[in-house]
């Protein structure tokens, strides 16, 4: 796992992970208490650095959706939507402090169960999932001033669906902005990753949660069409593939449900002749390689003004001989794991297509993979054109993309020119460039000079096929109260 052309090898710096505590078996949480499933049957979730099984985790089936919707709806009507704005605020604040307080044993967690390596879920991940609840929690008793001379009031159930890619994130995403404005939880994580947002089923009842607030159920596609589909849910929220989003809109077509969707991206990372380079060589790994792209804004399509091309390509190269893939929960990793079997293989199909499109590939040869579990190579795809596969569709893997331009109205064109609009960046010295471009692009967050940074207070979401309404900030209130 060292590069060849090191001056230095890393020895290896494993987080410890005997304080992380995973029981054997985990239950659906329903009504404040951990429950056995009706459908009596369980699934394995494993670690993807190494195919060792964590827990067996239940699987819910309609009749336990039917259960957590109706304990939803009741804690809703009895107790939740009578409760001031400021005594909301105190349990969703007590989620926040408790998030922090047991931080390193979430992050191990997320990093075990998610193939993540631990400085991301260390110092992104669950410090960014406390500060969204404490975010939120600030806003519970002022939603009058989030809405002037307007009286918002909640919807009832919420029905939340999430992805493998930041589980306890995207957990935290959803449920915050719910509990602020009033109402009550149904929350399902991916199949490949449920621990994290089972362990903060843990942390909801020490919170001591009024029960039936927040529900947590576990299951795969059914159990999440069995939530879309339940009568008495007022609002869903989903963040997965474009062909679920679609899918859940067809179902709830001709109901009054609201529904959010955040979906795929395929993000245009753009560096003009005059950016930082060193700096933005850095931005466009941050951007695709960390988090082995499991991102959906993640920077797959790199733009790359001609006369810098040269430049930009070769220290890319030369960075990417420095990247370490591995050991998750070691400190020094830069790319874990890839999450599951089934993504490897969606990646892996990816990488024979762009080949088989006549595309120059690259991956470093200083880089080595474990022998064991689900890893990649970060990749590249030089001297792509806009018709190729690998450049219009979404792979969600550690595979960029690289083409070439001249002007910026060529740019702009050319990023924009793809089904998909969450994301972009643009490196370059000039503000003036950063304004024309941003203005012009179909995409819901711009990074100038930077990439991938989040904050509670800042909406995100996309255009097109990247779903709609936004989450996060002030915006991501909105989709859970009606006036
Ligand atoms: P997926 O969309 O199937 O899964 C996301 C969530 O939706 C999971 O909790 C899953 O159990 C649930 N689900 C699946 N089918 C459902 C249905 N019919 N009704 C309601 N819920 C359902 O995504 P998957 O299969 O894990 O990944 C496929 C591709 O989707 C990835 O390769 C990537 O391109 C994209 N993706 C995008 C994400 C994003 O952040 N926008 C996150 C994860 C995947
Ligand atoms: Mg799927």
């Amino acid at each position: 796992m060292t590069a060849s052309n090191f001056t230095w090898e890393y020895a290896p710096a494993p987080e410890a992970k005997d304080h992380a505590k995973i029981k054997k078996q985990y239950d659906l949480f329903i009504n404040g208490q951990f429950v056995k499933p009706q459908s009596k049957k369980y699934f394995e979730t494993i670690n993807p650095a190494n195919e060792e099984v964590l827990a067996q985790v239940a699987e819910a089936n309609e009749k336990d959706v039917n259960a957590a919707v109706t304990a939803a709806k009741t804690a809703y009507d009895k107790y939740w939507k009578k409760l001031s704005g400021a005594e909301r605020a105190k349990y969703i604040f007590r989620i926040a402090r408790v998030i922090q307080e047991r931080s390193r044993e979430l992050a191990v967690i997320e990093s075990l169960n998610g193939g993540k390596a631990i400085r991301e879920s260390r110092d992104f991940d669950i410090p960014t999932a406390a500060n969204h609840f404490f975010y939120y929690a600030g806003w519970a008793d002022k939603l009058e001033y989030a809405f002037p001379n307007r009286t918002p009031q909640s919807l009832g159930v919420a029905a939340q669906i999430i992805p493998w890619n930041f589980p306890l994130l995207m957990a935290a995403w959803k449920i915050a902005p719910a509990l602020a404005t009033g109402n009550t939880v149904v929350l399902k994580p991916a199949e490949s990753t449920p621990l994290t947002a089972l362990k903060l089923a843990e942390i909801i009842q020490d919170c001591d949660l009024p029960p039936g607030v927040v529900n947590i159920i576990t299951g795969f596609g059914n159990t999440g069409a069995a939530m879309v589909n339940h009568p008495q849910v007022n609002k869903i929220a989903f963040t997965g593939s474009t062909d679920v989003g679609k899918i859940i809109q067809k179902a709830i077509a001709g109901t009054d449900k609201k529904l959010t969707l955040e979906l795929g991206g395929k993000a245009a990372n753009i560096v003009f002749e005059d950016a930082p380079i060193n700096q933005a060589v850095e931005g466009i790994v941050n951007g695709i390689f960390f988090n082995q792209g499991h991102v959906c804004c993640a920077g797959s399509r790199l733009f790359v003004q001609e006369g810098v091309a040269d430049e930009v390509i070769s220290k890319l190269k030369a960075r990417m001989d420095t990247l370490i893939v591995g050991d998750p929960l070691d400190k020094n990793t830069d790319i874990g794991a890839i999450n599951s079997k089934e993504q490897l293989e969606k990646i892996k199909s990816y990488l024979k297509i762009g080949v088989n499109e006549g595309l120059e590939i690259f991956q470093s040869d200083a880089c080595a993979l474990p022998k064991k579990g689900f890893f990649c190579k970060p990749t590249l795809f030089i001297g792509a054109a806009q018709s190729n596969r690998v450049v219009q569709e979404e792979i969600f893997g550690p595979v960029l993309t690289i083409q070439t331009f001249r002007t910026i109205e060529e740019v702009i064109e050319k990023a924009n020119n793809i089904p998909y609009g969450l994301s972009a960046g643009v490196w370059t010295d000039k503000g003036s460039k950063i304004f024309n471009l941003t203005s012009k692009m179909r995409a819901g967050v711009v990074w100038a000079n930077t990439y991938n940074k989040f904050d509670p207070t800042s909406p995100f979401g996309g255009y097109k096929e990247s779903g709609f309404g936004r989450e996060g900030g002030l915006h991501g209130l909105m989709p859970y109260v009606k006036f």
